[in-house]
């Protein structure tokens, strides 16, 4: 016996950053979005113990061992119920590797999801969002996909309303980029500066409440695009080819160093793919619908 479990990607409409807390961590307010991109994990049961293996393309810049939080899902989760994680994660992977749209945060949620159905734990969906919390600050929203406002860590959701679907465009960079090394930089960069509280932009949360892709393209904003841009000035070119090619709005996707590109709809969308693909700005390019589902048993 078997269980699958479906999680998708997300990009971050709206990341406002605060300043740095006294643990390390910033006071977010995130508006995430999930997109139809999506890795897939299978948690079987295995004898010999915690294993993890993956495929796909980066299948090999991802860690397979107790560092990969799908084993940390499985790990915590065994442990709460007491039992010993003895399962295969397979993880096939299709969402980029250290590419700002939570794949990492994915296989969490999707460990966590396939293993309790496996397991017959009868955990409540708070308490596997409370895992999803411990696991990562952008597990929880992998777990319930749509869309949601972050606060806290980013891990503090609020639901949020989609009135339409949103046509993205990504460009996948050459390399990765690390979070903490981002943040990192973002808190040099605003060394000395008066960083203010951050906060959901009423005007943005409207423009996705009414599916207006030209309202949303007026108002996605990424602080951490400074601190991404400046760790890889090379996506300034990436963005450039994006809005040449039409798109309504371009940005760095959470901490980088995939590029987001709003499009009006499917057929902007294919342009604009063409486009990227031309430029030799990067590696390769996916196109996404969002909003998508949260992790979902298949
Ligand atoms: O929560 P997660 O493990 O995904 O965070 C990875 C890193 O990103 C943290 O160690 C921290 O450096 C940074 N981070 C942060 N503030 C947040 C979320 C993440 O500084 N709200």
């Amino acid at each position: 016996m078997s269980v699958t479990v479906r999680v998708p990607a997300k990009v971050n409409v709206q990341l406002a950053v605060g300043a740095a807390r006294a643990d390390g961590f910033h006071d977010l307010a995130n508006v995430f979005l999930a997109v139809g991109l999506y890795d897939e994990i299978t948690a079987t049961p295995s004898p010999q113990g915690l294993r993890v293996t993956c495929e796909g393309p980066d299948a090999d810049q991802v860690p397979l061992d107790d560092s990969n939080l799908a084993a940390r899902a499985a790990i915590e989760l065994a442990r709460r119920y007491g039992r010993t994680p003895d399962v295969h994660l397979h993880i096939v992977k299709d969402i980029p590797v250290a590419g700002g749209m939570a794949g990492g945060s994915a296989d969490g949620a999707g460990a966590l999801l396939a293993c309790d159905a496996l397991w017959g734990t009868g955990a409540t969906r708070e308490e596997l969002l409370e895992i999803c919390a411990e696991l990562g600050s952008d597990v929880p929203f992998s777990f319930v996909g749509g869309a949601a406002l972050g606060v806290g860590r980013g891990e503090l959701l609020t639901p949020l309303e989609v009135g339409g679907v949103f046509h993205w465009v990504f460009a996948i960079a050459e390399r990765g980029l690390s979070t903490p090394a981002v943040f990192r930089e973002f808190d040099r960069l605003a060394e000395g500066l008066d960083i203010p509280e951050p906060v959901a932009s009423p005007e943005l949360l409207a423009a996705l409440a009414k599916g207006d892709p030209d309202a949303l393209a007026a108002t996605v904003v990424n602080d951490l695009q400074p601190a991404a841009l400046s760790l890889f000035p090379e996506l300034a070119d990436t963005l450039a080819a994006g809005r040449a090619a039409g798109a309504l709005a371009a940005l760095v996707s959470g901490s980088g160093p995939t590029t987001a590109f709003l499009t009006r709809d499917a057929d902007a969308a294919h342009r604009v793919a063409d486009a990227l693909r031309a430029s030799g700005t990067c590696r390769t390019v996916r196109m996404a619908q969002g909003p998508a589902e949260g992790a979902t048993i298949s």
